[in-house]
């Protein structure tokens, strides 16, 4: 599936070559691993149609979504979104856990869950497939989930997502964490300021019902995030937006 890159350069190259050897881990700031947010909104910014992502999206889209996961060492998500859109195995293509293994990653990236509650999303196929690692981050109180997935727990007193990180990246080695939303997630992120990189698709679409329904929710930041943008890509009215953080 080609892409037309707009930005920094105009050329057409499929995603693989877009997306492929993105080499994300050599990236990392000192004490956590770098930390990219990836979402798809309708052009009029918001992040559901219908209760979930996928009916903003397209086949490029979820070709790049897909490409993205190939990345990184690890997958962070927000329990509500690894609930709602019912998540599984992150990788469960065995051509795409190769092509991760050609890059020097592990063939399974790691699911990394923060909860503060312990109101953990168990019954997403994630928590009972045994090939896909898990590291829960969550309050002292926090049982070890049952299920067949090798999930490593860690409680801690104050439940921060830059306290998870940092455990990440000492711990256990992780260089890269892709974040798949959602908005309460991904604010309190920026709210910590861990984010280093957004991958934003404005899917030619709109879906009407305000801006309450963004790709952020929750408070707004003390100060406007200025971004960066790094490439611009097209394909089929989709845009694929990569923008870094500044500052
Ligand atoms: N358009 C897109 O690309 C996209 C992407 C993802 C999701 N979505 C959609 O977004 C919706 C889900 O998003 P959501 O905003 O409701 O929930 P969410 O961000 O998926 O999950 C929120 C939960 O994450 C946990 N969390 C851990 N650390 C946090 C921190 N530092 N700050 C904030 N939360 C933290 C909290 O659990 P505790 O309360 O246990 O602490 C919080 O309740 C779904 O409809 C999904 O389809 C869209």
């Amino acid at each position: 599936m080609d892409l037309r890159r707009l930005l920094p350069d105009a050329a057409v190259l499929d995603v693989a070559a877009a997306y492929g050897d993105l080499r994300l881990g050599e990236r990392a700031p000192e004490g956590r691993p770098w930390l990219g947010c990836n979402f798809v909104a309708s052009a009029d910014g918001r992040a559901t149609w219908e209760g979930k992502s996928g009916g903003l999206g397209g086949p490029a889209d979820r070709e790049v979504f897909a490409r993205l996961r190939c990345s990184v060492d690890a997958i962070m998500a927000g329990t509500h979104t690894v609930r709602v859109e019912r998540y599984g195995r992150l990788v469960d293509d065995p051509v795409r856990r190769a092509d991760r293994e050609r890059q020097g990653l592990a063939p399974d990236p790691a699911a990394v869950l923060v909860t503060r509650s312990g109101d953990l999303p168990l019954e997403a196929p994630l928590f009972s497939d045994p090939a896909q690692p898990i590291f829960v981050y969550g309050p002292t109180t926090l049982a070890d989930p049952p299920g067949e997935a090798p999930v490593i727990v860690t409680r801690m007193d104050d439940v921060t997502a830059a306290a998870a990180l940092a455990d990440l990246r000492q711990r256990h080695g992780i260089r890269s964490v892709l974040c798949e939303g959602g908005p309460t997630l991904f604010s309190g992120l920026l709210h910590e300021n861990v984010v280093d990189e957004l991958f934003l698709t404005v899917a030619p679409k709109l879906a009407g019902g305000g801006a309450a329904h963004g790709i952020t929710s929750g408070p707004p930041l003390d100060e406007l995030a200025p971004l960066a943008i790094e490439s611009i890509h097209e394909h089929d009215h989709f845009l694929f937006l990569r923008y870094r953080i500044e500052g």
